[in-house]
């Protein structure tokens, strides 16, 4: 892969960052990760509990720490990151120097189709959840793309050519 060791994938709740990673990683036999899936892991905890019982502030140091750990470790691999996790403080750096970081760009309408009636996102969870994931995207997504070396605008395609956009990408940077 061109000298390429790992490929950190980031972006908002519903763009397919874990399902789209995991099959990333088979195509390149690269190890998978997930921050959701190890925080819960490491607290034998859901994540939805952690913010009803700790709140969100611990879940984002919870974050942190998880890719801190990383620095170093990582070697062939997938990660796949919550969608708040690039926001907090230090963490782009942390990212960036992980691997090759890449912004799976989902448009609005797709991602509140994909996110109707989910429960597990304790964020969108309250009555005026719309408005609530307009003013976190709003916010959000030039973090994203000031995070990113790639770009990938997922709207409308495959899985299998989203994998193959990566691939190509992150082989020519
Ligand atoms: C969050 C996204 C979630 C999870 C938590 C908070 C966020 O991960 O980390 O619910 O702040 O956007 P996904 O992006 O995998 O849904």
């Amino acid at each position: 892969m061109n000298g390429i060791n790992n490929i950190i994938l980031i972006g908002f709740m519903g763009s397919g960052k874990t399902y789209i990673g995991s099959h990333l990683a088979e195509k390149l036999n690269f190890n998978f990760y997930d921050t959701d899936e190890m925080i819960e892991k490491e607290s034998q905890s859901s994540i939805q509990h952690i913010f009803a019982t700790k709140g969100e502030a611990c879940f984002r140091q919870l974050e942190s720490t998880t890719i801190q750990r990383l620095i170093g470790k990582l070697d062939h691999a997938i990660l796949s990151t919550g969608g708040g996790l690039p926001i907090t403080e230090g963490n782009p750096e942390l990212l960036r120097q992980l691997g090759k970081v890449v912004f799976l760009k989902t448009s609005r309408d797709i991602i509140k189709v994909r996110l109707a009636g989910d429960t597990t996102r304790p964020l969108l969870s309250a009555e005026d959840s719309d408005n609530t994931m307009d003013a976190l995207l709003k916010f959000r997504t030039p973090i994203y793309e000031a995070t990113a070396h790639i770009i990938v605008n997922t709207d409308n395609k495959s899985v299998e050519t989203i994998v193959e956009e990566i691939s190509s990408k992150v082989m020519n940077i």
